[in-house]
């Protein structure tokens, strides 16, 4: 992990919120390369979820809901983590994960071994407060989304009636949350500020049904990751146990994949029931039920649920496409992503600054296409390793050859082989290989 988190930073991936002032836990910045990463993630996500489906609509909802929404979630009741203070170094730990976090004054022991006493357990409610207008009391406390699910539930008749959408249908949605959590960790794994791709998927609340919808996206989102290009053996899916399940829950299975700390959750699906969209009925005494024409029926529909974060599947991406090999006797670091995920999908480089008009004409040409980089500095061995760093499928020579024959030399990233490629087919050649 620490040499991922090393490339992340030197590369432009990640970088820790405001390091100029020591950072603050739990919270992280995207640079230029992990801001084009994740654009590729959700992009992938929404083409698939929703603009290839005829039976998916899209929402974008506010981060500060009603605060009842929260109340009717029940996450302001209980949406929270055991926590301990140690009354030595003040310090405050999830009760469930002391036995593997180090101790801050001696790290060589673990949490309550240094001599500190631990308070009994609390509840920590994980949900971020805040006050909406002047004053600050508490009619006027509101709260950061912990997960941007609710917003589709709550806003689920205005979809329907505004769609021309019918049961089964779903509603996809990609946003921030934020959870106060009492031991961000593992990088980017476990943050307090976050970005998740949910979609709900609303059918007719029968057991059938239920069931049919649950295995059909467990499938279907196990083959998104297939084709995001991460290794099969690495991940798996755990079925929730029974006692795991909330009591409304049919089903719960976690997509996990196996991280340099082990096998972890990437995404949830579940199989929920009609309980989100009876607890909003509830709560806000409106009608949420749909009408069948057909069989004349009025129910309150179920819904499968596939949770899944940005920050995680960008995680993923980095430590499984992280790799080392020798390139020219040296040993080289090499992100191997899937063509079609990768920030930059071909650098164009210049033999010489002499040459900088044509090849810039060809990496402006190519732009419209794809995401380039123009890189004349360094030796071109220089320039491979740093795309090859970032994960660049392809490195486009121009060279004083290339004046003569219109020819240009594409070097591919894994194989390293170069081959001499007419400049009026690299624009082919590339989307061939780079499209999904
Ligand atoms: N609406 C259901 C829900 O939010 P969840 O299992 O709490 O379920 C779903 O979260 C996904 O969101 C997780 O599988 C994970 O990918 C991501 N996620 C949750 N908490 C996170 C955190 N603190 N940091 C980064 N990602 C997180």
């Amino acid at each position: 992990m620490e040499e991922i988190v090393s490339l992340a930073k030197r590369r432009g991936f990640v970088f820790q919120s405001s390091e100029i002032y020591g950072g603050i836990n739990g919270f992280w910045d995207f640079g230029p390369m992990g801001v084009a990463l994740r654009k590729n993630i959700k992009d992938f996500w929404w083409k698939r979820m929703v603009e290839l489906r005829d039976d998916m609509v899209g929402v974008d909802t506010s981060i500060i809901a009603h605060p009842q929404t929260w109340k009717a979630s029940g996450h302001v009741d209980c949406f929270s983590d055991p926590m301990v203070d140690c009354k030595k170094c003040k310090g405050r730990f999830r009760a469930d994960h002391i036995k593997d976090t180090p101790c801050p004054e001696k790290p060589s022991k673990k949490v309550g071994e240094c001599g500190g006493e631990l308070t009994e357990a609390r509840a920590f409610n994980l949900m971020f407060q805040t006050f909406v207008g002047a004053n600050q009391d508490n009619a006027s406390i509101a709260y950061l989304r912990p997960e941007t699910c609710q917003s589709i539930f709550t806003q689920f008749k205005n979809v329907l009636t505004t769609s021309r959408q019918k049961i089964p249908f779903g509603i996809a949605q990609i946003g921030k949350s934020f959870r106060n959590e009492i031991t961000p960790r593992n990088f980017i794994f476990r943050s307090r500020e976050f970005e998740q791709m949910e979609m709900e998927f609303f059918i007719r609340p029968t057991k059938e049904e239920g069931q049919k919808w649950y295995e059909y996206w467990k499938a279907e989102r196990l083959q998104w990751f297939y084709d995001l290009g991460i290794k099969k053996e690495k991940l798996r899916m755990r079925e929730h146990e029974k006692d795991e399940l909330a009591h409304y829950a049919q089903g719960c299975v976690d997509v996990e994949y196996e991280f340099p700390m082990g096998f972890s959750e990437l995404e949830g699906i579940a199989n929920r029931s009609n309980y989100d969209l009876s607890q909003h009925i509830k709560f806000s005494k409106k009608d949420l039920s749909v009408f069948d024409d057909e069989t004349k029926e009025k129910y309150v529909p179920g819904v499968v649920e596939c949770s899944l974060g940005v920050d995680r599947t960008f995680l993923t991406l980095l430590c499984d496409a992280f790799a080392k090999d020798t390139a020219d006797g040296e040993e080289r670091i090499v992100l191997r992503f899937a063509p079609h995920m990768a920030p930059v999908k071909a650098a164009i480089f210049p033999l010489s600054k002499k040459l900088e008009e044509p090849a810039r004409k060809l990496e402006h040409a190519l732009r419209k296409k794809m995401t380039t980089d123009y890189d004349d500095s360094g030796s071109i061995g220089k320039r491979y390793r740093r795309h090859d760093e970032i994960g660049t499928p392809f490195c486009v020579t121009y060279d004083f050859q290339s004046e003569e024959d219109k020819q240009v030399t594409i070097r591919e990233r894994d194989t390293m082989k170069q081959e001499r490629i007419a400049m009026d087919q690299v624009e082919r050649y590339l989307e061939k290989r780079i499209i999904k």
